[in-house]
This record gives C-alpha cells, sequence and structure tokens, in this order.
C-alpha cells in the first residue's frame, strides 16, 4: 500500500560510489523483493545527463545472470528517475521536491523518504541544509544517511556534527560503515552471545589477544589526492577496524534494540585510552620489486615527501574487568599481498601443559573473502604417533551454505535503513569516542611528520612488522 511506501532519493547519484554501490544494493534488494512496493529511486546531481543515459550508466554496473533478472532490471530501471541541480541553491532543490511530489501524487502518498547521500564533504552541509529546507516531507519519515569521512579529528569531526545537527535529528542519521554490514561482522553477536562455548572463555582469563587485520593487494590507484589528505588510520582503522574491535569486545546488550547495543559498544571506546606513537608501526608502499605496480609517492595525487601511512599496525588495551592487560592488534593495509579481513583471537596457554609441542587455540572468523569460521585446536595426531597436532574445525561458507548468496554490504544497510533499524550504523557518541582515541596519535604524526617504514607493493608489510605482533603477545607457532 501506499503507507509502505518509499521514495529514495540519491544525492551525488553521477558519482563513483552512486554507480559501484548504491545503485547495486538497491537493485539488489528490489530482484530478492525486499523494496517494498511502489518504491521510487530519485537521483539528484549536478551533471545534466539524459534519463536513458543516466540509466544506462547504471545497468553498466550491474551484472545479470539470466533472463528473469534482465526483466527485474528493466523494471526496476523503470523505478529510476534523475533530477539535475546544485547543492547549494533553494530553486534546484525545490525542483527536485517538485519531482518527488509528482511521484508521490501518481502512487497516491509516500510515507517515507530516504535520502541517501553519496557526496564529496565539501557539498555535504549544503546539501543537508538544502534537503532539510526544500524536501523534507511531513508525511512520514526522512531518513538522511551519511558516508564518512565525518571530520578528520576530534574537533573536525565535532563541528560537521553541530553543522548537521542545525537541520537534522540524531534520530534520522544513518551514519554508514559499511563493514558493520557484512555478513560476518553481524554474524560476531550471535557468535557471542548465543553459543555458552564461546561466550564462556570471552575474557581476560581465557584470551591472550586478539588481532583484527584489513589487507588490501591494491594501491590507491589514481585516489591519491584524496587518500593522501585522510591515511589508512582514518580511512580503514578508525572506522572499519574499530567498530569491529567494539563489537568483539562489548558486553551483551539488555536487548538487540539499537540504543542497547550502541549504549554497549560506546562504553568499549570509552574505555580505550588514546594511542600514542610508540602503540603504532607506521608503513607506506614503495613499487614492487618486479617494476610494475608503482610506488605511493608515484601516484599523480600525492606529495613526493608525502608522509602519510599506507600502512598501520596498533596495539589497544581495554581498561575493563573483562579485557584489561589484554592487547587487540590492529593492522590494516594498502598494497599488501593478498585480500583478506580477518579477526584472529588467540587464547591462552594451557594452564600446567603436560604435552611437548602444542600451539594456543584460535578462533578465526574471516569477513572476506571466503566467509568463514574456524578453530584451531590441538588433536592428537592420528595413527600410531602420539603426537598432538593443530587441526582445525572448520566452517566455510562456500561450503555449509551452498545455496546462499552473500549479500553485499550495502545491500543490507540499505535494507536497515528502510526498516528503520539503526544497530548496524554509527551513533553521534561512537564517532566522538573512536576520534578521541585517534586524534593526539594523528595530531603528533603529521606535526612531526614521523616516517613511516617503507615496504615493496605485493609484500606482507613492513619489515618490523612480526616483530611488533610477537612483542604485544601474539604467538606464531607451537612450542611452549
Ligand atoms: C573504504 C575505504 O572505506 O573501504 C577504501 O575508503 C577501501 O580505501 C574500502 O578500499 C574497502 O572496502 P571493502 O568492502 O572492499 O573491503
Amino acid at each position: 500500500s501506499a503507507e509502505d511506501s518509499m521514495v529514495v532519493i540519491v544525492l551525488g547519484a553521477s558519482g563513483d560510489l552512486a554507480f559501484k554501490k548504491t545503485y547495486p544494493a538497491l537493485f539488489g534488494l528490489y530482484k530478492n523483493s525486499f523494496l517494498p512496493p511502489n518504491t521510487d529511486i530519485v537521483g539528484y546531481a549536478r551533471s545534466h545527463i539524459e534519463l536513458d543515459e543516466f540509466r544506462k550508466r547504471i545497468s553498466s554496473r550491474i551484472k545479470v545472470n539470466n533472463e528473469k533478472e534482465q526483466q527485474q532490471l528493466k523494471e526496476f530501471l523503470a523505478k529510476c528517475t534523475y533530477v539535475s541541480g546544485s547543492y547549494d541553491d533553494a530553486k534546484s532543490f525545490k525542483k527536485l521536491n517538485d519531482a518527488v511530489d509528482d511521484i508521490q501524487k501518481r502512487v497516491g502518498g509516500y510515507r517515507h523518504r530516504v535520502f541517501y547521500m553519496a557526496l564529496p564533504p565539501s557539498v555535504f552541509i549544503p546539501a543537508s541544509k538544502g534537503l532539510r529546507e526544500h524536501v523534507y516531507t511531513r508525511k512520514g519519515n526522512n531518513r538522511l544517511i551519511v558516508e564518512k569521512p565525518f571530520g578528520k579529528d576530534t574537533e573536525s569531526s565535532k563541528e560537521l556534527g553541530h553543522a548537521l545537527a542545525q537541520h537534522w535529528l540524531e534520530d534520522e542519521i544513518y551514519r554508514i560503515d559499511h563493514y558493520l554490514g557484512k555478513e560476518m561482522v553481524k554474524n560476531l553477536m550471535i557468535l557471542r552471545f548465543a553459543n555458552v562455548f564461546f561466550g564462556a572463555v570471552w575474557n581476560r582469563q581465557y584470551i591472550h589477544n586478539v588481532q583484527i587485520t584489513f589487507k588490501e593487494p591494491i594501491g590507491t590507484q589514481g585516489r591519491g589526492g584524496y587518500f593522501d589528505e585522510f591515511g589508512i588510520i582514518r580511512d580503514i582503522m578508525q572506522n572499519h577496524l574499530l567498530q569491529i574491535l567494539s563489537i568483539v569486545a562489548m558486553e551483551k546488550p539488555v536487548t538487540l534494540d539499537a540504543e542497547d547495543v550502541r549504549n554497549e559498544k560506546v562504553k568499549v571506546l570509552r574505555a580505550i585510552q588514546p594511542l600514542t606513537v610508540d602503540d603504532v608501526l607506521l608503513g607506506q608502499y614503495t613499487g614492487s620489486p618486479d617494476g610494475k605496480e608503482p610506488g605511493y609517492l608515484e601516484d599523480k595525487g600525492v606529495p613526493k615527501d608525502s608522509v602519510t601511512p599506507t600502512f598501520a599496525a596498533a596495539v589497544f588495551y581495554i581498561k575493563s574487568e573483562r579485557w584489561d592487560g589484554v592487547p587487540f592488534i590492529l593492522k590494516c593495509g594498502k598494497a599488501l599481498d593478498q585480500q583478506k579481513t580477518e579477526i584472529r583471537v588467540q587464547f591462552q596457554d594451557v594452564a600446567g601443559n603436560i604435552y611437548p609441542n602444542i600451539a594456543r587455540n584460535e578462533l578465526v572468523v574471516r569477513v572476506q573473502p571466503e566467509e568463514a569460521v574456524y578453530m584451531k585446536f590441538m588433536n592428537k595426531k592420528p595413527g600410531l604417533s602420539s603426537a598432538a597436532v593443530t587441526s582445525e574445525l572448520d566452517l566455510s561458507y562456500a561450503k555449509r551454505y551452498q545455496d546462499v548468496k552473500i549479500p553485499d554490504a550495502y545491500e543490507s544497510l540499505i535494507l536497515d535503513v528502510l526498516k528503520g533499524d539503526k544497530a548496524n550504523f554509527v551513533r553521534d557518541d561512537e564517532l566522538d569516542a573512536a576520534w578521541k582515541i585517534f586524534t593526539p596519535l594523528l595530531h603528533q604524526i603529521e606535526r612531526e611528520k614521523i616516517k613511516p617504514e617503507q615496504y615493496a607493493f605485493g609484500s606482507r608489510g613492513p619489515a618490523g612488522l612480526n616483530a611488533f605482533v610477537e612483542k604485544h603477545g601474539y604467538r606464531r607457532d607451537a612450542g611452549y
């Protein structure tokens, strides 16, 4: 019914993020019947593009696998329209509002409007103001989806937050961290809180250390100009990895309601001391040894003397009864040997051990690629030997859930917005607490121009990495 219907308004509709992520995600939802009936999608951006051309561009980024999907894509494209206009001018926004109203009249009254801001930070504030003043509806909910960067440090993030809060209520704002939409990140709470045998050992008595790792085999690929202003700590660690950490470490929320969940996450963040330079290892990639891949400083947008890190490892301590003294080691880097995001929980040594050469237990949650949960444990070597060997209990999704297609993170998150569920979105106080952990360090790195260690494109990272991880307690292999 019209009661359930929605208009999704994509701001920055002619940009990379919209074509790469937003529209394909919306199509994914449509295809699987998750878009409410009578949903329409209005794109908005500065460029003048003919509707046909716009739809062609949308479809060029969407893969269809069969005739049925081809037909669905046609239906989906028919829902997509486009309005051009600027981000700081009332007239343009009124034109957008008229277009949305027209659709509304045709269908007979929309309730909700979702505004997806796929926009660069420079136009963020004027656009959010224009939308609030001219495109806001009184007949239903208004939801504003925003993407990082949410500032560069505590202060700039606060400024941005205040500017946004002049026009929008916190309740209407959905801050995306797309890692919170990934299947295995969404799985973490169930693993912890719906299993006796994980829940029981999830504390400093049984867990020795936790590593959360993000690796990417690609460099900045011409995006260096943008990246150089931020660096890997802001690009990945302060948001994606710290969000994962907060779910790994949080106490059990009272209920699954968004506010209960986020109350617990923010407590973890507030219990972490700000980082200092002694807690981190920084790296920057050089060209690959075969000369095929360029170094970071060769990216056109990057200043030749840039000290911006493209790799960072850092150790965090959470001052709480559960985690006191347990190192959480976060690592992230571009231009490394592979793509991999994983969470590795390493358990304590066996007390009073009687076996030679045993390794610590580990629980690994592989976020990507090839989603998996596996447990490394000691087992008797089969046969006439009585040695203990490391073995694995392995839940590989591709094997175990063969018929399930894991949705893209954006699909899952946009669906949450349509439902009004904010549990997987970042609250303002979480964002503030996250910035407070990193701001002194970031300022010091920039003030003192601290030089990152070099590592070759395609390598495992800076040479000091193993020593760093071991210094903070991770034990690579058997033997104690
Ligand atoms: C983005 C970063 O937030 O995440 C990019 O800005 C990075 O630099 C990307 O490549 C990684 O996301 P994913 O989903 O491909 O792991």
